[in-house]
């Protein structure tokens, strides 16, 4: 059974392969060692290879892990209950989601601020990975005329709401910095 479930195919022990060898690439390159947050850098995010760019599928039953939004629309309606009195006191509201996975939570999300027909709403994605940036663009196409992905958090000041869900864990981050005194 436990065989069963942790049995990689043969792409994923290919894809497991190409990074180690590029690890150690890097790490022969770099005098025997990586920072943590370089070597997150490169096991999630490689252009090719990287766990968020690579061609596997990630989430749900096809996938290996789930998120609350993937497992049911209850989330995006919880949240929405939060964001439209808010967004309601606003002139020109944005939304901009962090990390949107498959772009199921901002989908969700917009079907309910629709139904408040007063709310005019600008969707905004920041999202590294460019496999799932394309996902998200299939999957969010309803809703094409209201969203737009960033490279960067905007340069000006704005009025809305900053949303991410399981992002921060995601990010490469320094375990220790050594500062001098
Ligand atoms: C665990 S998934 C969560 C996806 C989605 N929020 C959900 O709840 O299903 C992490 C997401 O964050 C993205 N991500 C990771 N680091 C990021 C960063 N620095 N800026 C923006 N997105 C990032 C990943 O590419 C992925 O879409």
């Amino acid at each position: 059974m436990t065989d069963k479930l942790f049995k990689a195919s043969q792409d994923e022990e290919a894809i497991t392969a190409s990074i180690e060898d590029l690890l150690r690439d890097k790490i022969g390159m770099s005098g025997g060692w990586l920072s943590f947050s370089d070597y997150m850098n490169y096991v999630l995010y490689e252009p090719e290879f990287g766990y968020y760019n690579n061609r596997s599928e990630k989430f749900g039953i096809r996938g290996d892990f789930i998120t609350a939004p993937e497992l049911s629309p209850v989330f995006a309606k919880a949240i929405s209950n939060e964001l439209i009195p808010m967004l309601s006191e606003m002139k020109n509201p944005k939304i901009i989601e962090f990390g949107a996975g498959s772009g199921i939570l901002a989908k969700n999300i917009l079907k309910n601020l629709l139904e408040h027909k007063s709310l005019d709403i600008e969707y905004k994605i920041l999202e590294v990975s460019a496999v799932l940036r394309e996902r998200q663009k299939k999957n969010l196409n309803k809703y094409r005329s209201m969203i737009s992905w960033l490279d960067n958090l905007p340069s000006q000041p704005f009025e809305g709401v900053i949303l991410a869900n399981e992002v921060l864990d995601a990010m490469p981050v320094n375990r220790f910095v050594k500062k001098k005194k």
